[in-house]
């Protein structure tokens, strides 16, 4: 049986040769790969300063903290995301509220953003879901509006770009376009082996502000400052930094980050081709007025499906090796959510429609078109017998795998 896994990094002898070099330099922390990487990063993102840190998740902490959020404080989010751009706020305290996406884009619908404004309300966190920007229009309209930080959760979106402003030019209009995390008071990066670059486990801040990025390196970092001994610290601070071993990575993978997200796209390609025609499956969302930066490839199904639907033909792909996930089950249905502030399912119906239906399917930059080729046919195979035999699925998959 063909195996195809849902992702896979690619790694070149740049990335080899960079992290020997750390290696023989006996350097492991701080030093000089991660000065390298934080400049490339803020030049690539084009924000004035980068701050390396050991995830995704610590990086959303960090700008939560040092952007003074605490207790009591609401910052508004979509509940369609990975957890962890909401848990960012339970940290310390603070209350994520949500708003319900848009379906036709999967992100958060901005338009409803104003609704939940209180005066509580501290920051807006946008989430470009499978690297496809928010309207950063609408939401820095309202930020501004309102008085409210804007943190992007760009994890997924590295390299994505939207059109933020339309500045006349004469007779003409000049639209100018910004990378996504750069246009909010700060943003942040995510580079787990599934994602678009890779540093093994890592995240990124990125700000245009010196108070936040100089208040997060010190966060990081046991809450030292930057002349403080090394046993002196200024304020309660964590142990995110990140190694020069991961930093290394991340150099070598910006250094092609144009290569693998072409290839990305690509391999994006080669499946819309080929699905586009399959009656019961919706194609990602299209991009208008930005350009994404594809993160996940993800199929939704048509709304006669549900969950149960779904979720037997996950298990279907899987059993022919192929594998694939439920991008994301909604953070307001996840147990402690649902517990702590009494969401039961309808609080937020487009969300969970989209959640119900979605499946991620085998997605990476070397994927060959003969691997996507070998995914569609499974997946039209079984959605094809699905839809005639719903009551006896399993049976006739085992005759699909049989031919
Ligand atoms: C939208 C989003 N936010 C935050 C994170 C957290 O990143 P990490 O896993 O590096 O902590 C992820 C990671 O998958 C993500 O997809």
């Amino acid at each position: 049986m063909i195996k195809i896994p849902l992702s896979n990094p690619y790694l070149s002898s740049l990335e080899k040769q960079l992290v020997l070099q750390v290696l023989n330099s006996s350097q492991l922390s701080q030093g000089p790969q991660l000065d390298r990487f934080e400049n490339k990063m803020a030049q690539y993102i084009g924000s004035r300063h980068a701050v390396a840190v050991n995830s995704g998740t610590s990086a959303l902490h960090l700008c939560i903290k040092s952007l003074g959020i605490g207790e009591n404080d609401q910052v508004i989010t979509t509940p369609f995301s990975f957890i962890a751009s909401a848990n960012c706020m339970l940290y310390e305290r603070a209350k994520p509220v949500f708003v319900d996406i848009n379906p036709n884009t999967y992100n958060i619908d901005a338009d409803h953003i104003s609704e939940k404004i209180t005066a509580r309300t501290k920051a807006i966190l946008p989430v470009h879901v499978f690297g496809l920007p928010c309207d950063m229009v609408k939401i820095r309209a309202i930020a501004q509006k309102h008085h409210l930080y804007i943190i992007e959760d760009a994890c997924e979106a590295i390299g994505a770009d939207c059109l933020v402003d339309a500045v006349p030019q004469g007779q003409a209009i000049k639209l100018s376009s910004q990378k996504v995390g750069s246009i909010g008071d700060c943003g942040v990066f995510g580079f787990y082996p599934n994602k678009q670059i890779t540093t093994g486990e890592g995240g990124m801040i990125v700000t245009n502000e010196e108070k936040i990025a100089m208040n997060c390196r010190s966060l990081r970092n046991q809450g030292r400052s930057e002349n403080s001994m090394w046993l002196e610290h200024e304020q309660l601070g964590y142990n995110y930094r990140l190694s020069e071993v991961n930093c290394a990575l991340g150099i070598a993978q910006l250094t092609k980050i144009h290569l693998l997200l072409a290839a990305r796209a690509r391999v994006a390609r080669w499946y819309s081709e080929r699905l586009s025609n399959v009656a019961d499956i919706i194609l990602p969302p299209h991009a208008v007025n930005c350009r994404r930066s594809w993160f996940v490839y993800v199929i939704r199904l048509r709304d006669h499906y549900g969950r149960k639907d779904r979720n037997k033909i996950m298990n279907s792909l899987k059993s022919y090796g192929i594998d694939c996930r439920d991008y994301f089950p909604p953070i307001h249905l996840q147990p402690f959510y649902a517990e702590m502030f009494s969401y039961r399912r309808g609080d937020f119906p487009n969300t969970e429609k989209v959640a119900d239906r979605t499946i991620a399917l085998p997605f990476f930059a070397t994927m060959t078109e003969a691997q996507v080729h070998h995914v569609c046919k499974i997946l039209y195979r079984i959605m094809r017998n699905y839809k005639y035999m719903r009551h006896d699925f399993m049976a006739v998959n085992n005759q699909i795998i049989a031919n």
